[in-house]
């Protein structure tokens, strides 16, 4: 018979393997420290995971599904409107790769958000033509932001 100390091995072990891959899937988990930080990048790797997604079924990498591609816009919807609350205050750590000015031009950075929530709210997911045709905009307002308020990853190292 086990004894009550293994059962509580195998609870922390299989509670840590829950968080690797929590961590694994956002993406986000070991790099930041700052609870702000951490929440603002988990949010911008769940809409790449559902960018991601979407990118697959429009260049038919998998089989488009109307269901699970509406799933997906109303995750983007959702997240690209909470954009703004997650970047409010103003922090910052050695790892994060936003760009200061972003708060010294923060209705522009809101302005960014917005449009980037307006093409998702456009995404038409009731046909994979539908899907080919909208899914650029967003694409495109998602670098937007990132070109002017993103630093390239690493290159703080080389400047
Ligand atoms: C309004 C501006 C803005 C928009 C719109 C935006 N992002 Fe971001 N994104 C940022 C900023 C700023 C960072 C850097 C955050 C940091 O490192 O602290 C970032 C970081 C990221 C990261 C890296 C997160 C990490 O783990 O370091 C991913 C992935 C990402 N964005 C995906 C997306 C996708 C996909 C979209 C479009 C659906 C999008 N973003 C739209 C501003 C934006």
């Amino acid at each position: 018979m086990a004894t009550p100390r293994k059962f509580i091995l195998i609870g922390l072990v299989s509670f840590s393997s829950l968080l690797g891959l929590v961590g694994a899937q956002l993406d986000a988990g070991p790099r930041f420290s700052d609870k702000h930080v951490f929440k603002r990048a988990a949010l911008m790797n769940i809409q790449k995971t559902s960018l991601d997604t979407l990118s697959s079924m429009s260049s038919g990498r998998i089989v488009f599904d109307a269901e699970l591609a509406t799933l997906q816009r109303k995750i983007l919807m959702r997240a690209t409107r909470s954009i703004p609350k997650h970047f409010r205050r103003q922090r910052m750590e050695p790892n994060s790769n936003a760009r200061e000015i972003l708060w010294q031009q923060w209705p522009k950075f809101k302005a960014r958000a917005q449009i980037a929530n307006q093409m998702a709210k456009r995404l038409d997911t009731r046909s994979i033509t539908g899907l080919r045709s909208s899914l650029p905009d967003l694409i495109s307002a998602c670098h937007a932001c990132h070109s002017e308020y993103r630093r390239k990853p690493n290159s703080f190292i080389t400047h």
